[in-house]
């Protein structure tokens, strides 16, 4: 192990609980400044080392260092997340010819993820998609957010937790590399009401799993809904369009939305619509029937539950090229399935790659959309002494 790499161990920080009631462990400041003069890391076959690294990739305008660190397990699958945003930037996976490639829409800069990124691989919140004109009622008071996706609060408001730089440490735990992260946002933030401590955990199984665990305490009552944003391509990262892709969705129903993409309360039937996704179907097939403007797919399905709170398999997806596919597990009651309907080719990313109109997807486990306004949806309140979970897995492997 040379001496950029740096593992610790998990008994050494504690459980996520003893992190979030007591700050014991901070970011890895130390590990930092180690790493001054390392080089801003590109993709390279050079990634082959078991374990976790981490390396600069930038400074915010407000002179905070940010951290990107680089996860391989055993197969010599990689991620890399940084600390804007506890951001997935990239993950290199196997096709079916054993060909490693990265199958994340981002950035190779932090300035591009500063001034242009429509939410790539972040951590989504407070509050993860939109809440009605920004605006809902908590124990008899209305409180007032963002209204940054006119006229609704989108991902978190102006300055999400996608904006924030976290705190990380990095740990080698039994199934595999991993990093923690945490942020403390305080009371008022964006307009929330309450202190709200998160640490949001990514571990790279050496059985080609990326988990992301989510928890978090509050000391005033108030809506969480918290997701990872990734835009995924299993053909080539996103210099093609999704339309090959095959998806299985396990949700019979999901949440109809007006024409500000709120939920209408409705929850509706897929059966006989081009929603249906409870076979596999190539994403492509009926995509031209769906949406306004822009056409496509940006909604929440209402998962199949499973016992209460507990993991199951809720998407499949498979590209037929190059055999890549990628089944999610998650503790969540819905998952928000985004076909890349904003992206429109004004963005240039990782590769040179151009982001064309539907070249990638997102599927967001999450809370449904607007529920703080709607009684008829679970619930989404986090309260003093509760501790919020959620906990997401995406399989990789070829056909
Ligand atoms: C979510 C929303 C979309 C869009 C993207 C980000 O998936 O549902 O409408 O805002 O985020 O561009």
């Amino acid at each position: 192990m040379n001496t950029r790499t740096f593992v610790k161990s998990l008994a050494a920080c504690g459980l996520i609980s003893s992190l979030l009631a007591t700050s014991a462990c901070k970011t890895s400041r130390s590990d930092a400044a180690d790493e001054a003069s390392a080089p801003t890391p590109k993709p390279s076959k050079s990634m082959s080392n078991y374990g976790v690294t981490s390396a600069p990739f930038g400074k915010t305008p407000e002179g905070q260092e940010v951290e990107v660190f680089t996860l391989v397990n055993k197969s010599g699958v990689v991620a890399r997340i940084m600390t804007y945003g506890a951001t997935l930037t990239e993950l290199h996976v196997p096709d079916r010819n054993g060909n490693m490639g990265d199958i994340l829409l981002g950035f190779d800069n932090l300035e591009q993820y500063m001034k242009e990124s429509p939410y790539f691989g972040c951590t989504t919140g407070r509050y993860a998609n939109r809440i009605a004109k920004g605006q809902f009622t908590l124990d008899g008071k209305t409180y007032k957010l963002a209204t940054n996706n006119d006229p609704n609060h989108l991902h978190g408001g102006n300055k999400g937790l996608d904006k924030r730089v976290w705190s990380a440490v990095a740990a080698m735990r039994p199934e595999g590399p991993s990093v923690r992260f945490s942020y403390t946002s305080p009371d008022g933030e964006e307009g929330y009401p309450g202190t709200l401590w998160m640490v949001v955990t990514y571990i790279l199984t050496n059985d080609n799993e990326l988990t992301i665990e989510y928890e978090a305490k509050t000391d005033q009552a108030t809506p969480i809904n918290l997701t990872n944003h990734a835009y995924f391509n299993l053909k080539d990262g996103g210099a093609s369009s999704n339309h090959g892709h095959m998806l299985q969705i396990n949700a019979d129903y999901y949440t109809p939305v007006d024409a500000t993409m709120i939920p209408t309360g409705e929850i509706a039937t897929v059966k006989g619509t081009p929603m249906d996704f409870t076979t596999p179907t190539a994403i492509g097939a009926r995509i031209a029937q769906v949406g306004t403007d822009p056409k496509g797919y940006d909604h929440n399905y209402v998962l199949r539950p499973g016992k209460e709170s507990a993991m199951r398999k809720i998407v499949t997806v498979y590209e037929p090229t190059t055999g890549r596919a990628m089944d999610i597990s998650t503790t969540e009651p819905g998952v928000q399935f985004y076909s890349g309907n904003f992206l429109d080719g004004t963005l240039t990313g990782k590769y040179g790659n151009v982001y064309e109109y539907q070249n990638a997807f997102c599927l967001e486990t999450q809370h449904f959309p607007d529920s703080p306004n709607q009684p008829k949806f679970p619930s989404v309140i986090l309260r003093p002494g509760e501790t919020y979970r959620h906990i997401t897995t995406h399989k990789f492997y070829t056909r």
